[in-house]
């Protein structure tokens, strides 16, 4: 998808990619004796910018880090932007611990339904119900063949006439593991990376696919972002969310720096908010050459990038998972109640990103 992980010898060399290299996971030498307490090594995290604390200081003095400036947009919280990086804006803390908890819910089962297309589309075909199958400990079974069928299979899938995948109890699913691929719906959930809504991303032509069927941006989303997008509007005008991507990181999970360049009005800004585990975003410049600047992202953060800002590389190295880290007790609180067990085991070691844009 986006700029490749893998550490090529040019890549090696630019001031972004040594800044990914910085911040992103690696573990202590000492795996050989026991393999289970992987240890990740220390990072200096001192220039890490945190628009938490600079938040908060700004509220009790009105001071601000050199650099950074306050915005001034009528909004109902303090928005911060960056002297050198026009159209850049950073709210922090601009979701409820309510509304965090909704998205994150939704984001688990709601976005990730066809005609909404994830990662598995082009493996096993369409998805339904993933995240209750997960919960349900069901598992995915291919039917290529005649010994296969069975008429205790729920929830059909498909990916064209060639294959046929179907969510099986445990149970009868191991029967037929001997013959037919196999694959558990919650491995499956670790392994969701993206889900788009509304306008159908197409990764590999790199373009919005306006032939795939898609549903509209959900309303309650759609509303929030244009909510959201309002500091970097032109007075006056309305953002028009059209597409979403949702991104899904585990640890070690990073994105590489990269551009979206695929939509026609870069004025227009890509609303992008963070949930469950904190991560390390960096925004560098229009070239990887430029050093970027990395700031921490915290669950119910909004960054807006528009206009300059959209031509500058971004990515996030690296998601923290540890308790000290991660900083998302008062989520673990909200889903605390049995039946949200899974939503819990889930938050607490992931970070989902949900990125809105207008796209023509
Ligand atoms: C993206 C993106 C940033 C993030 O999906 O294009 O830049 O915070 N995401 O995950
Ligand atoms: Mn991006």
């Amino acid at each position: 998808m986006y700029g490749s992980d893998k550490a090529g010898d040019d890549a090696e060399r630019t001031a972004f990619r040594k800044a990914e290299k910085k911040y992103k996971l690696y573990y202590e030498d000492n795996s050989k004796s026991s393999k289970k307490k992987k240890l990740p090594k220390q990072v200096d995290l001192s220039e890490v910018l945190d628009f938490k604390s600079i938040s908060e200081s700004y509220n009790q003095t009105g001071d601000l880090p050199p650099g950074i400036v306050a915005v001034n947009c009528g909004f109902d919280r303090p928005v911060f932007g960056l002297e050198n990086h026009p159209g850049f804006y950073f709210i922090p803390g601009a979701l409820t611990l309510e509304e965090q908890c909704q998205w994150i819910r939704e984001s688990l089962t709601n976005f990730p339904q066809p005609p909404n297309r994830t990662n598995h589309n082009v493996i096993y075909g369409p998805i339904s119900n993933l995240f209750v199958a997960a919960k349900e400990g069901k598992i995915l079974v291919e039917e290529k063949s005649d010994d296969c069928l069975d008429s205790k299979s729920s929830d059909i899938v498909s990916n064209g006439d060639a294959q046929r995948w179907k969510f099986y109890e445990e149970d009868s699913a191991k029967s037929r593991g001997k013959t037919c691929k196999s694959v558990s719906a919650s491995v499956l959930l670790r392994k969701l990376r993206w889900s788009t809504l509304g306008l159908q991303f197409a990764w590999s032509k790199r373009n919005y696919d306006v032939s795939l069927p898609h549903n509209k941006i959900p309303d309650a989303l759609g509303q929030l972002a244009k909510r959201m997008a309002q500091p970097a509007m032109p007075i006056g005008e309305e953002f028009r969310p059209e597409a979403a991507i949702v991104n899904y990181f585990a640890l070690g999970d990073a994105l590489g720096g990269h551009l979206d360049d695929m939509e026609v009005d870069w004025s227009k800004p890509i609303v992008s908010m963070s949930l469950g585990c904190k991560a390390i975003f960096l925004l560098g410049g229009k070239s990887r050459e430029d050093e970027p600047l990395a700031m921490f992202l915290r669950s119910g953060d909004v960054v807006l990038m528009a206009g300059e800002a959209r031509e500058c590389f971004h990515g996030v190295p690296r998601i923290f998972t540890d308790e000290e880290n991660a900083e998302i007790t008062p989520l673990e609180l909200q889903f605390s109640h049995a039946d949200d067990h899974c939503f819990l085991e889930y938050i607490r070691t992931s970070r989902i990103n949900i990125n809105i844009r207008q796209v023509y």
